[in-house]
Order: structure tokens, then C-alpha cells, then sequence
């Protein structure tokens, strides 16, 4: 990360314009009363905005003042956030990411075009035209290696493509934003690799899975009629069968067996409040003070 200085040479004074001022306002009435400091952000924003793309050190004094804060406070928020430019940009500021898919990628490369036809990181070209500057991620990873202009992404580029991309922009010609390849968002560099079915696309698959799960419901019904029709048959055999069943099951749930799970766990050493015979509810109950009632 670079060190972030304040410009060497300052206007005198800043001031919002009367509908910048008016936007400001309603920024700040966002926030509850005694918490207007965090409208500090979206003031320093549109200071830059004003101030063609970089924040002098006056405005930082007038936000400050509007917002009650110490002038210190407001320069640490505009020293440590890099979407504050702290000293003139050119009208097209290139943000080069450098990180490490960008790297990776030919950002290096991309690095060594800006130095040939800029000049070196912050310095503004001659024609106010363009600088530039190495950023961390931009968060479009995957069609690394790429730049931020102003407000646009430009994806994919290559040595070659970046340098046309400045000349077009110097020049002052519409631009691709984007990817410079012509890929789709972040498909595939090779193009798509999956869901290539047109049908998918055309709208005659609409209510497909409609008619699969209607023909497999009626599947369903006809199997569940055939089996149907024996089980009835059997059902006297079964009635019969039931009531010897009821018997049989009768001693079983008149005494417990011995090997019963919890009498097992009191033989295996089981302290007593775990339950089963001799749990806590046969333990000793404690003599009730005289006079109350058992
Ligand atoms: S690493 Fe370059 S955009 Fe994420």
C-alpha cells in the first residue's frame, strides 16, 4: 500500500456548489442528532465528484466544520479509504489492479503500458488527459487481468488492447466497457462449457416438468389400485389373526422381563438416579418439618 500524502500545492478554499450544499444537507439529515460524523463519507465522495476526482485539503477543513468534527478526524477517513484521491487526477484515472490474480494475468504487463504512456504511478499527462494507479482487487477476479476507468471496468486486456484502450480514450472515442474479449459477465474464456441446449432457451421446455409429474402421478395411481385389491381380500385372515395377536402380547406387558433396559443398566452399575428400579424415585425422601402436611 502506498503512502498517501496530501498534494503538495492546495487552492485556497473549497465550497460546495448550492445544489451540491443541498444534497449534503440531506445527507447529513439521515442521521440522528449528534451523530452527523458519519455523513463523512458520502461528503468527502462528493467533494472529489466537484473537485474533478481528488479531495484538496480545504474541503477536508469545510466538512469537517460542517460535521462538528475535528479537522484531524475527517483527514484520517480521507487518508485511509483509496477511493479518495488526494492529489489531481487526470479527466480518465486508470485504477491498474495488481493483486494476485490480476498478476497472475499480465498485470505487470498492463503496468509497463501505463509507465510507456502515462508516465509513472500519479502523474497526470501533460494534456490533463490520464494518470493512473495501482489498486488492490476490483472484485472482478475472473476476467483478470483488468482496470477501473472512472467509473468503468475493462476486462481481459492484453498489452496490446490496453494501449488501443488508452489511445481511444485520450482521443476521446467511445470505448467497449467490460470485457475486451467479448465473453458473457465471467463465463468461460472458451466460450460456454455447460447449459448449451438451446431448448433451454426458446421457452419449449416451459411446463415440461408439468406433464413428467402428471404422467408419473398417474403411474402412481394405477400401481397403488393393483395392490389394492389383494390386501382386501386378505383383510379377514388378518382381522382373524389380530385378536390372537392382542392375547400373545398380553403377559408381555403385564410384568416387565428381567433383561429389560433398564433393569440391564442397574446391573451394569449404573448410579441411582439414572432411573429404572432403585432410580431417585426410591431414594429416601427427606422428613418434612413438623407440623406440615405429608
Ligand atoms: S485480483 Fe484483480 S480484480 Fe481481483
Amino acid at each position: 500500500m502506498s503512502v498517501r500524502r496530501l498534494a503538495e500545492i492546495q487552492p485556497e478554499s473549497f465550497a460546495f456548489t448550492q445544489d451540491n450544499l443541498q444534497w449534503a444537507e440531506g445527507q447529513i439529515a439521515k442521521y440522528p442528532e449528534g451523530r452527523q460524523a458519519s455523513a463523512v463519507i458520502p461528503l468527502l465522495w462528493k467533494a472529489q465528484e466537484q473537485n474533478g476526482g481528488w479531495v484538496p485539503e480545504p474541503a477536508i477543513r469545510a466538512i469537517a466544520e460542517m460535521l462538528a468534527m475535528p479537522t484531524i478526524r475527517v483527514m484520517e477517513v480521507a487518508t485511509f479509504y483509496t477511493m479518495f484521491n488526494l492529489s489531481p487526477v487526470g479527466e480518465h484515472f486508470v485504477q491498474l489492479c495488481g493483486t494476485t490474480p490480476c498478476a497472475l494475468r499480465g498485470a505487470n504487463a498492463l503496468k509497463d503500458v501505463c509507465r510507456k504512456v502515462i508516465g509513472e504511478e500519479r502523474h497526470v499527462t501533460g494534456d490533463g488527459k490520464l494518470s493512473w494507479l495501482e489498486v488492490e482487487c476490483l472484485g472482478a477476479c475472473s476476467n483478470a487481468p483488468m482496470v477501473q476507468v472512472n467509473y468503468d471496468y475493462f476486462e481481459d486486456l492484453t498489452p496490446e488492447s490496453f494501449e488501443a484502450l488508452l489511445g481511444d480514450l485520450r482521443a476521446g472515442k467511445a470505448v467497449k466497457t467490460g470485457s475486451q474479449t467479448g465473453r458473457s459477465c465471467s463465463a468461460p474464456s472458451g466460450g460456454d462449457t455447460s447449459l448449451l441446449d438451446e431448448a433451454l432457451y426458446d421457452g419449449s421446455v416451459v411446463g415440461a416438468w408439468r406433464k413428467r409429474f402428471d404422467e408419473q402421478a398417474a403411474g402412481d395411481a394405477t400401481e397403488s389400485d393393483s395392490a389394492a385389491k389383494p390386501a382386501q381380500s386378505a383383510r379377514p385372515e388378518a382381522k382373524a389373526s389380530k385378536g390372537k395377536a392382542d392375547a400373545d402380547a398380553k403377559p408381555a406387558d403385564a410384568k416387565p422381563a428381567d433383561d429389560r433396559p433398564s433393569d440391564r443398566s442397574r446391573r451394569e452399575g449404573q448410579p441411582a438416579w439414572a432411573g429404572g428400579k432403585g432410580g431417585v424415585a426410591d431414594l429416601p425422601r427427606p422428613s418434612k418439618p413438623s407440623g406440615e402436611e405429608a
